[in-house]
């Protein structure tokens, strides 16, 4: 890689692909989901906004541990709430109190709540969900849209497609290892679109245990169709369950349920509930809930202290700052200002999404492949300081400066775009394009 500023991140990343299949522990962190070369791959430190990769370069971090930190990199107080419960003891033999009291803060908040149970992950909090709702409405199939993690209930969706048509979470990895007898008992909806639910569910009339989906991600639902869904599950007798694994705590402490005012019968927590301690959360109504009593699920790690601590910490933090507006003005100048650039470029990108996690829209650009415009961009905002693949997860240590510098390096990213796409684009970009292995269903 030619003027590579990230040698020691790419020497590692080399070693790691010997050692550890696929490179990462998530799809997402793999070098190819950004610039190749030039966005680091290996972290040293990280604080507030910024992290140092391993070679000492500085970035403005717009990932944010893909959503899971929410107040800033190594925020001070759950740290030191964290500090102090570890020299108390990381995990007790006996249970801890500290499960009550966050269960307490939970239900105080998340309108679905009555009970609760805890995980580490989103993806187990998912399977979580789903064996319960199994287990309620004793039927097996199960309808969702987005991504839901890499369990078997989930991956066996893929053996409905052809991974290479590019409408599944991950057209191009193969659902390998997934029992192939789970196949069409998982089956995906197409979000926003009430008439391709109704239809599947008639298709598979007593048939769904549960609808699963992420009630919004980045953009806000149609009008009254999430009310819809609510109530062909009710009239179904299938258990509604909201994945806010990513959504979760930026719109609201109580997720995008209390924001949107529809309350699904089980919810799914995890990432930024805990500001980068690894934590999930099963909530939902009493009636549903109560069978996990009767259900194997347990695991040694779900009741360690720390993931406890910080979830407290986190939610009360966010309590007193008043996250809430502090995200929606943070987020109304963040588009505002990242909009300015756009439009004076005319180049079809656009802002999108919320004001808790907008997006860079790319409209197909004198027929170039999107994904090869997508990636010179993000190259180019890398030489300059600044890491995002454009989804942006603000967190509360994020300053005007910080959207400053974001708007200072993309107005210089699309001069460069504008000079690329009148002459060879191919020949700006130094990184490698590759086909995008990793779709959500929804923004
Ligand atoms: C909506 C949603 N559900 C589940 C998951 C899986 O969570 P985890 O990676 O913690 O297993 C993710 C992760 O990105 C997610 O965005």
């Amino acid at each position: 890689m030619k003027n590579s500023k990230i040698n020691k991140s790419l020497d590692t990343y080399k070693k790691a692909k010997k050692i550890i299949p696929g490179g990462t522990q998530l799809v997402s962190r793999r070098s190819s989901q950004f610039a190749h070369g030039f966005n680091p791959i290996y972290g040293f430190n990280a604080k507030g906004s910024h992290f140092t990769d391993i070679d000492g370069n500085i970035f403005l971090d717009w990932v944010n541990a893909f959503s899971s930190i929410i107040l800033g990199h190594a925020n001070e107080t759950v740290d030191k709430a964290v500090k102090r419960q570890i020299d108390m003891g990381s995990i007790f033999t006996v249970n801890s109190p500290l499960e009550i009291e966050l269960a307490e803060l939970l239900i105080d908040n998340i309108p679905s709540a009555e009970m609760v149970r805890y995980t580490k992950g989103g993806g187990e909090a998912c399977a979580m969900a789903i064996r319960i709702a199994r287990g309620v409405t004793k039927k097996d199939k199960i309808l969702f849209s987005g991504y839901h993690g890499w369990h078997d209930w989930y991956q066996s969706a893929n053996y409905l497609t052809n991974p290479d048509d590019g409408e599944f979470p991950f057209a191009g990895i193969e659902p390998i290892g997934v029992p192939k007898v789970l196949a069409g008992t998982a089956i995906p909806f197409s979000y926003g679109d009430i008439n391709n639910l109704e239809k599947l569910m008639e298709e598979n009339k007593d048939q769904i245990a549960a609808v699963i989906m992420e009630p919004m991600r980045s953009d806000y639902p149609p009008k009254n169709y999430l009310e819809n869904v609510r109530k062909i599950t009710k009239n179904n007798n299938v258990i509604l369950i909201f994945d806010e694994v990513t959504s979760g705590w930026r719109i609201s402490v109580g997720g995008t349920q209390k924001f949107l005012k529809i309350t699904p019968d089980i919810s799914i927590f995890s990432k930024a509930m805990s500001n980068g301690y690894p934590m999930g959360t099963v909530v939902g109504t009493h009636k549903v809930m109560d069978m996990a009593s009767r259900m194997f699920i347990s695991s040694s790690y779900w009741s360690d202290n720390v993931g406890l601590a910080a979830s407290i910490a986190t939610i009360n933090t966010l309590t007193k700052s008043n996250s809430e507006k502090w995200f929606k003005d943070f987020g109304k100048e963040f588009k505002f200002k990242i909009n300015q650039v756009c439009k004076s470029n005319n180049l079809g990108i656009s802002c999108k999404g919320s004001e808790t996690s907008p997006y860079l829209f790319f409209e197909e650009i004198h027929g170039y492949d999107n994904n090869l415009v997508k990636t010179l961009c993000i190259q180019e905002m890398s030489k300059r300081g600044i890491h995002t693949n454009f989804s942006f997860h603000p967190t509360m240590s994020h300053t005007k400066k910080d959207i400053e510098d974001t708007v200072n390096a993309l107005y210089e990213t699309f001069e460069i775009l504008k000079k690329a796409i009148n002459s060879d684009i191919e020949s700006y970009l130094d990184a490698p394009t590759t086909k995008e292995p990793f779709k959500r269903l929804i923004h």
